[in-house]
């Protein structure tokens, strides 16, 4: 790679656990900042005449909406690309997409399936990429994920490389895929530990386990990552309780047998209560979210963080355009 070629956010194993823990940090002092009134001199206008391109080939409220507004509160243009706009792996390759599009924007927001797709977006692209979700990484979910961890459990001292979060214990009830991948490799770089409870059949794969573990070369303290197919061994001694959607989207011929596979999967009350999960329990959810994986009982108690998790993504957004495209991938307070 040239010394000229842009620095991609494709998954949080891009990151440092330094870097990880600075962006979250970042996004937490803009959001002080910005709802005080007070928006950050490096900020303000620092996309002035740039143009983020979001090409999404699947539906999307959080991200795009996070990101549109990320872009026009740091005064650039976002440019919403549907897959009914533009050629996206349809009768045009990626490779020439990608030249074309990079050409003449300063940066890529894409929204995939494949994690190759946007892989393959990055290797051609002239300017910055940012993964919106593809089939393995949320990585932009995930700094908002970490942001809400951050404010709900403050840490105690100060720590360059990490959050402070050492110790915390998560629980993830529910299907294996790309938010939980890119969670557990957070968690590893950030120390908090995780148990994961899957139906038999629907654990982490071999390729994606092995990723998750070398997030954690270098780590002093890297989290630890257990699975098991029993929601109460999972949620025993857990802080927070976190699941997603039981059929993302690409698995919708799927759903029958899917929600045959993890009946008794679904957080609620008595399942925290069984499983023995500590007193300050709390609840996350990246959205869009069923009744099936969580009981509304959860999902709207004061245990729930999921409307700041939500709201986190747009100062999440913020962040990431910030270290990506104004300081062209150097991530630094
Ligand atoms: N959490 C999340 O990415 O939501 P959207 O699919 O609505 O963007
Ligand atoms: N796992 C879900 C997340 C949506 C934000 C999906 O891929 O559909």
């Amino acid at each position: 790679t040239s010394p000229f070629a842009p620095r991609h956010l494709l998954s949080i194993a891009d990151l440092t656990p330094a870097e990880f823990a600075t962006l979250v940090r970042n996004a937490a002092s803009h959001k002080r900042a910005i709802k005080s009134g007070a928006i950050p001199q490096s900020l303000l206008g620092s996309l002035s005449g740039k143009t983020v391109a979001m090409m999404f080939n699947k539906r999307s409220t959080r991200t795009r909406v996070s990101t549109e507004a990320a872009a026009v509160q740091m005064g650039g243009h976002p440019m919403f690309l549907g897959k009914e706009d533009i050629q996206l792996g349809v009768n045009e390759s990626l490779y020439d997409t990608s030249v074309v599009i990079s050409s003449m924007v300063s940066c890529l927001v894409a929204r995939v399936s494949k994690h190759s797709d946007v892989a393959d977006l990055a290797k051609h692209s002239s300017v910055p990429v940012i993964n919106a979700l593809c089939d393995s990484f949320h990585p932009l979910q995930i700094i908002a994920d970490f942001l809400t961890i951050y404010e709900a459990f403050p840490p105690k001292a100060h720590h360059l490389s990490s959050l402070g979060l050492e110790g915390l214990k998560i629980a993830w009830v529910g299907d294996a895929n790309n938010v939980l991948f890119d969670l557990a490799i957070g968690a590893t770089k950030m120390g908090v530990d995780m148990v994961v409870a899957t139906p038999a059949g629907y654990e982490i794969p071999a390729d994606m386990l092995e990723i998750i573990q070398r997030a954690g070369e270098g780590v002093s303290r890297p989290g630890k990552l257990t699975q098991t197919n029993v929601p109460e061994e999972a949620v025993k001694g857990a802080d927070l309780l976190v699941t997603d959607t039981w059929v993302s989207m690409g698995q919708e011929e799927e759903k029958i047998k899917r929600m045959q596979a993890f009946k008794g999967f679904q957080i609620t009350p008595e399942l925290a209560q069984r499983g023995g999960a500590n007193g300050g329990w709390k609840f996350m959810h990246c959205l869009p979210r069923h009744p099936e994986e969580v009981s509304d009982e959860v999902f709207y108690s004061p245990r729930s963080l999921v409307f700041p998790e939500a709201e986190n993504r747009l100062w999440a957004a913020i962040a990431a355009l910030e270290g990506f495209v104004v300081n062209k991938g150097k991530i630094v307070e």
